[in-house]
């Protein structure tokens, strides 16, 4: 049996996330990687590829960073999980709260699913009521059924199961306020990402640095995170923010201080520990106390309880990342990188003439590639040619995740990566991209059937 025979034979799904899965990547991708270091990963042969997935965004300094994986080894000398609360992980608990303006309180995870399905009890719990909101745009919240029940995947999730989890559109206010005509007083929370390729404010993502300027924007009132925040509070809702992928990148104190707003709760998860296995549930006191045991008579929440939660390498590598970022201004390098890396694709693109149907969307530090065919559809087809091609070259680039790791070298090496790979592409969108692919097509996620 080859790895993939042996990885399904054993992991329902090959892979321990689906976004890992054989049919998210091209034939010719590796199928089982060994090690990493910095921005490159190497399969058991050996053969290394720079990596743009970054274990799917988690790891934002490079792989194997010394020293936070020097913090993680000293914690796991001093036993790694202790019978009581530990040490660091006030400190870890402090220094969240020290960061995040929003932040009063925080519950540590091991996974983000836990820390937004948590979110979702808190909120109902804080308000007695049934309904939350999340916008149809936003791809992940949690492997709960509250969430996949929304999805194209029910099975296996009772019906009417996520029935009280309602969908809007990102962007469009109208149809969050319609929302709550329709549910008065009953809904407990809106969770939305900040930001991903879409941005709150339709008008400048190509425009945005990693200078936030939103705050003192003039056209600040069509900010939709702003009009979220608005509405959550005129009608008693709570304000989540998932900022899992946009924490530890848009800004060190999260997207909502980059737009400048609020959040009841927020979650962390992805680039909090550079790999290491963090996420967070977080917020105003007041409402993240449902959850506390020292308030005298108060009915009980039972709020993330998990064995593994304050394990002290994971939350030990917290704090050495963050000490870190601040070092390094890592999220001024994801920024200006991401400038260059869009730089290098488009002129890739329009070298090739290809510039029309392979296209780069989304601010900088959050880009994605739009692969169309020769009538302008999009194409998975296509996408997976360019992965395709762009493995070929040495480059493992399911979707674009910076690292403070990625350098000018790694820009040469995508240069020249990409220009091969869209001339190929050019070359398919005019004989049919049939007898260039080398295996299927990657295919989407939320599917019902294999
Ligand atoms: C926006 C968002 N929220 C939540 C999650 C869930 O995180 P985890 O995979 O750690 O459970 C993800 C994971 O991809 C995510 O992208």
């Amino acid at each position: 049996m080859n790895y993939q025979e042996r990885l399904n034979a054993v992991i329902p799904g090959g892979a321990h996330t689906y976004s890992r899965g054989m049919d998210q990547f091209p034939a010719n991708a590796p199928t089982i990687l060994e090690g990493g270091k910095g921005a490159y990963v190497w399969d058991p042969d050996g053969k290394r590829y720079l990596d743009y997935g970054m274990a799917l965004r988690a790891v934002t300094l490079g792989y194997a960073n010394p020293e936070v994986n020097a913090a993680a080894f000293a914690a796991i000398e001093k036993g790694n999980n202790l019978t009581r609360a530990s040490t660091v992980e006030l400190a870890a608990a402090e220094l969240l709260v020290d960061l995040i303006p929003s932040v009063e309180m925080v519950k540590f995870a091991k996974n983000g699913s836990n820390a937004t399905t948590a979110a979702v009890k808190i909120a109902r719990a804080y308000t007695g009521r049934r309904y939350v909101c999340i916008p149809r745009q936003h791809p992940f919240f949690s492997f709960d059924d509250w969430f996949i029940g929304t999805t194209a995947i029910t099975r296996g999730i009772p019906d009417g199961h996520a029935a009280a989890t309602l969908v809007f559109d990102y962007g469009d206010i109208v149809s969050l306020k319609r929302l709550f005509d329709e549910f008065p007083g009953q809904i407990a929370g809106v969770m939305l990402e900040p930001a991903t390729t879409l941005v709150p404010c339709g008008n400048c993502p190509e425009t945005l640095t990693a200078e936030p300027k939103c705050g003192g924007c003039p056209q600040r009132a069509g900010n939709f995170l702003v009009q979220v925040q608005e509405l959550c509070r005129a009608e008693g809702a709570l304000f989540i923010l998932d900022e899992m992928i946009t924490g530890f990148r848009w800004h060190l104190q999260g997207a909502q201080a980059y737009f400048g707003v609020t959040p009841d709760l927020c979650t962390f998860g992805k680039g909090m520990a550079n790999g290491f296995s963090v996420a967070a549930v977080s917020g105003r006191r007041e409402v993240m106390s449902v959850g506390a045991i020292d308030r005298q008579g108060q009915e009980r929440t039972f709020l993330l309880s998990t064995t593994h939660g304050g394990e002290m390498c994971g939350l030990a590598a917290f704090i050495e990342t963050v000490r870190l970022y601040r070092e390094l201004s890592v999220c001024d390098h994801l920024w200006s990188y991401g400038r260059k890396l869009r730089q290098v694709l488009v002129e890739a693109a329009a070298e090739a003439g290809v510039g029309e149907q392979f296209r780069i969307e989304g601010p900088d530090i959050s880009l994605a590639f739009v692969t169309h065919d020769a009538q302008g559809v999009p194409s998975m087809d296509m996408r997976t040619l360019f992965c395709q091609e762009m493995v070929r070259h040495g480059v493992l680039m399911p979707w674009m995740a910076v690292s403070f790791s990625h350098g000018e070298q790694e820009l040469d090496l995508t240069r020249k990566a990409a220009r091969a790979a869209l001339s190929v592409y050019r070359r398919a969108l005019e004989d049919g991209v049939g007898s260039y692919l080398e295996g299927p097509a990657i295919r989407p996620v939320f599917r019902q059937f294999n």
